[in-house]
């Protein structure tokens, strides 16, 4: 039997991480979690999203997942290292890939950083950053109001874009010349950022770097699913199937091969 990569995430954010991981490695079989009975995590302590992210992965462990990643940023800014202390597959977090990216684009060593209040508050990406460079100049700003537009779908409209102006205004340096969408949302939100953030500012998308991140650990380990097998999508949820039915078929729209099984998973408590 093929083993799969489990992706876990709070909610629905995870599944863009989800789409491109489907997109570059389109052999693999997929389980997704998304914790959308307890989502959003961005705005809970740090403690808790520890312990939710630890009984995702427990409760995964029974699928013999071949590797984890934690597509939430939150999640992994708070409780990587946690769950690579776990479990002894692969972990992979979305912070060091999207780090990395911009480390490796970044000319004039200014970087900016849009997250959650938990993973800006957490410091994650400053630390990554610093690990790989030290000297960089971070600028980081919680972006609290954006989850909330893309999860209404609301990605282009004149509202979004004075949300998104009013909320990156503080970014004020004149040498910053990458920005980190350092949320499972943000990509969404893209054309809004570069439209208020001006064209010589490149967004990293985490989840790209992420996805060959990924690529790349499973062709070291020799994992990588083979021509014969036939790739599975399972998506899993803590909440009602609806509405992560109707939004996974929006946002993974052609990249669903096969008809994806959703289950409700209803051990945890919603808090
Ligand atoms: N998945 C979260 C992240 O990437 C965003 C949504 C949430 O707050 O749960 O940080």
């Amino acid at each position: 039997v093929q083993q799969a990569i489990a992706v876990l995430d709070s909610g629905v954010g995870g599944l863009t991480v989800l789409k491109e991981i489907m997109r570059q490695l389109p052999r693999e079989s997929i389980l997704y979690f998304g914790d959308t009975a307890r989502a959003p995590y961005g705005p809970r302590p740090a403690e808790e999203v520890v312990q939710f992210t630890c009984e995702i992965v427990d409760y995964l462990q029974q699928f013999r997942p071949k590797m984890i990643v934690i597509a939430c940023n939150t999640a992994t800014a708070v409780a990587l290292q946690v769950v690579q202390d776990r479990v002894d597959v692969p972990v992979v977090g979305v912070i060091r890939p999207g780090a990395r990216a911009a480390v490796g684009r970044s000319k004039s060593g200014v970087i900016g950083v849009i997250g959650t209040e938990g993973t800006i508050g957490s410091g994650a990406y400053e630390k990554a950053l610093h690990q790989l460079s030290p000297r960089l100049q971070v600028i980081s700003i919680a972006c609290p109001a954006f989850v909330p537009l893309v999860e209404a779908g609301n990605f282009h409209s004149e509202h979004t874009r004075e949300i998104v102006a009013a909320a990156l205004s503080p970014f004020q340096s004149e040498q910053m010349d990458c920005l980190i969408l350092g949320c499972t949302h943000y990509p969404f939100l893209a054309d809004a950022i570069s439209d208020v953030i001006g064209p010589k500012v490149s967004l990293i998308n985490s989840a790209e770097e992420t996805a060959r991140e990924i690529s790349a650990i499973l062709q070291n380990r020799r994992e990588l699913a083979g021509s014969e097998e036939i790739p599975m999508l399972q998506l899993l949820c803590s909440g009602k199937t609806e509405p992560f039915q109707t939004i996974a078929y929006e946002w993974l729209d052609g990249q669903i091969r096969s008809n994806p099984v959703v289950w409700r998973v209803p051990q945890f408590s919603a808090t």
